[in-house]
Formats: structure tokens, sequence, C-alpha cells
């Protein structure tokens, strides 16, 4: 009814304007007055955490993709390495398993059968497994040995987006706490970035505040069959992400690349008038990556493409090659995704409306799959 869903047309709009509150919830308790992580609830003692020397993580879909940014998290302040597998191919190809790897399952249902299988394998070999999770008591933190509940609410709309936002929370939140409990030479940059995480659902929010000129331009491309995005180092799963919400909602074919593969191949597919929405990195920190980026975006430009650029405010070397700009708050490199996301959850929503979509639940799919 209008009433559930809160004076919105769609949940889905409702769940992506309830971000802010899902990620300062998820963030709740969880970080004690001194800047330290006090995750209690993960109940791996810290010994076992100390001795884990690898990290793998399983995950379906969108979950995948929010595993897919914390290998990043995870290795930089970790140094542990770490793997991230599609629930359903992780344990058809004898992954190896023992007692002092740490695998990690995200899932917003807890009831994904393939995710469950992936838990289930992983436990058979001995290794320990932590959930992230969105529903309480749910079967994947009940097989689990630990569980990290992100407290995004109920999330209806079968394309998932503030369980997404607090999925990237937990993660950042398990890669510091394992930084923590272990003690990396990234010590004071684990404390800054601690500190940046109070401040990011505010960073949500403000990007939400200036979302019209993108619904604007997602109803003009209503009529496209096509739309490519491009990312690099944590942007190349939130170019994934995009797509994925694209294919689910407008039903419009929409992939993303890692933007260095270009020249390998996904080059060829630029055409007049093809849209690309490329997802920029800091020009801070990570400047190499911002600086190659700029070049792809030059590249796919003068062979046609129409560009819509996700770029930091004050990002000024984007300018001249965006035909579309879209500007997101400053952030540490790791929490970019944080706020990079959001604009394309609105561009998918709108589209699919301005399609005649139903946005809540999209044709042929179903919000948990319970089988394999
Ligand atoms: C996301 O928009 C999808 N509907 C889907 O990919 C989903 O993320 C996937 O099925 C995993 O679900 P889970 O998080 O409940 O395990």
């Amino acid at each position: 009814s209008a009433a559930e869903k809160g004076g919105y047309d769609y949940f889905m709009l409702k769940e992506i304007a309830e971000q802010p509150k899902a990620v300062a919830d998820t963030l709740l308790g969880r970080i004690d007055g001194s800047g330290s992580l006090t995750l209690d609830e993960v109940r791996i003692p810290p010994q076992v955490l100390r001795e884990v020397d690898k990290v793998v993580v399983v995950a379906c879909g969108t979950a995948f993709h929010a595993g897919l940014i914390a290998k990043y998290a995870i290795e930089h302040w970790t140094r542990i390495p770490c793997e991230v597998e599609l629930a359903s191919e992780f344990r058809y190809r004898d992954p190896i398993l023992d007692q002092q790897t740490l695998v990690i399952a995200i899932s917003q249902s807890g009831e994904t059968m393939d995710t469950l299988m992936a838990v289930r394998h992983a436990r058979e070999q001995g290794s320990r497994v932590l959930a992230i999770c969105n529903t309480n008591g749910s079967t994947i933190p009940r097989e689990s040995d630990a569980v990290l509940y992100t407290h995004a609410g109920p999330e209806v709309a079968v394309a998932s987006t503030k369980a997404f936002l607090t999925q990237l929370v937990a993660c950042y939140l398990v890669a510091l706490y394992l930084g923590q409990v272990r003690g990396t030479k990234w010590g004071d940059e684990i404390r800054a970035v601690v500190r940046d995480l109070s401040s990011i659902a505010g960073a949500v929010e403000q990007v939400l505040g200036t979302m019209e000129p993108v619904r604007e331009l997602a109803r003009t491309l209503a009529s496209k069959n096509t739309v490519l995005f491009l990312g690099r180092h944590v942007g190349y799963p939130v170019a994934l992400e995009g797509a994925l919400k694209l294919k689910e909602l407008a039903y419009m074919h929409a992939e993303g690349f890692a933007a260095g593969e270009l020249k390998h191949g996904p080059i060829a597919l630029i055409e007049e008038d093809l849209p690309v929405v490329v997802v920029v990195p800091s020009p801070r920190g990570r400047s190499v990556l911002h600086d190659k980026i700029v070049s792809n975006i030059q590249e796919i430009r003068a062979r046609g493409a129409r560009t819509i650029v996700i770029a930091e405010e004050g990002d000024e070397a984007v300018v001249p090659y965006a035909d579309h700009l879209i500007r997101i708050p400053v952030t540490p490199t790791l929490l970019q995704p944080m706020v990079a996301t959001v604009p394309l959850q609105v561009f998918a929503c709108e589209l699919a409306t301005a399609r005649g979509n139903e946005v809540d639940q999209p044709r042929n799919l179903a919000k948990s799959v319970t089988v394999e």
C-alpha cells in the first residue's frame, strides 16, 4: 500500500532514500569513543583471527559486488590475501580451504541457496564462516560461526539498494577490525578511515539531494538499447553493480568493464551516441588511476560515446570530456563506492519507470533465490 511505501511510488525509491539511516544504523555501537572497533558480536576469538592466512568472500549478485569491493579493503588494511567468488561457482571447483581460512558469506536475505551451499562446504573443510546478513535469524547466519548483521531494515524491492550500502559498511568494518586485531602498518590510516566512516552517512545524504539531473538524464535515454559502465579499482565493482541494476530494472543490455580492459576489446563496442557511464577514482590518492581513466574518457568520446561521468567534487580534469557530469562528495579512495553507487541506483530506477517497467517486481526475478 501507499502507506507502506512511506509516500513513495515504489519501495525501491523509499529504500534508496533510507540509505543514510541504514548506513548510520549499521555503524551504530560498533565504534567506541576512542575510535576503536568493537565487534563483540563477531564471536571468533582475536587469537583465531590473528592466525587467518586467507580470506574468501562468497556471495551472489549485488552481494558479490560488495565482496569485490571488500577485497580491496581487506588486502590493503590487513595484508591477508583475499579471494572473492560467486557462491554458485565456489564449491564446484574444489577450493583450497582449511582452518586458517576465514570465509565471509554476504547475503541480504540469508536464504540464498547458492551462498548457503558455499557456507556448508567451507565449514565441512574446517574453515570459519562469518556471515554478513540483513535478516535476523535466517539460515545463513544460523549455519555460520559468527554473524555481523547489517541494519538496513527490511528490503522489499527486488533490486537491492540499501542492503548493498550496508554490506559495504559491514565489509569495511570487518576489514578494519581484522587490521586492528592483527596490528598492521596502516594503524594510523585505519584510525583515520574509522573517523571518515562516521561521516559517510552524511555524504550519502548529500548525493541523494543532487539526483534530479540524473533522473532527467535517465528519461532522455529511455529508448536506448545499450549502456556501458566503466570503472577502475573499487570503481570497477561499482560499474558492475550499475550494469546489474540496469539489466534487472530497465531490461536493457548493460555491461560493466574495468576501464583498463577497454583497449583489449570492449572499445570496439563504442559507436556514435552510445551512453557510457564512467566512475572516476579520486584525483587524490591513486592519482595514476585517475589520469588513466581521464584518457579513457577522452578515447571513447573521440569515438562518439556519450560520456556520463561520475567524479568527485573539485575534479576539474574530467570537465572537458563529460557530456554529463555527476558530482559526488570527496571520500577516502576505498569508501568511494558508498557515494558512487547511489546515482547508478537512481539512474536505473528512473529508466525502469520511463520504460514502463514494474520497478519493485522486475520480470522473471525473485527477491531471494532459494533454489540452486
Ligand atoms: C540485486 O539487485 C539482486 N536482486 C540479486 O543480485 C541479489 O543481490 C542476489 O540474489 C543475492 O541475494 P542475497 O543478498 O539475499 O543473498
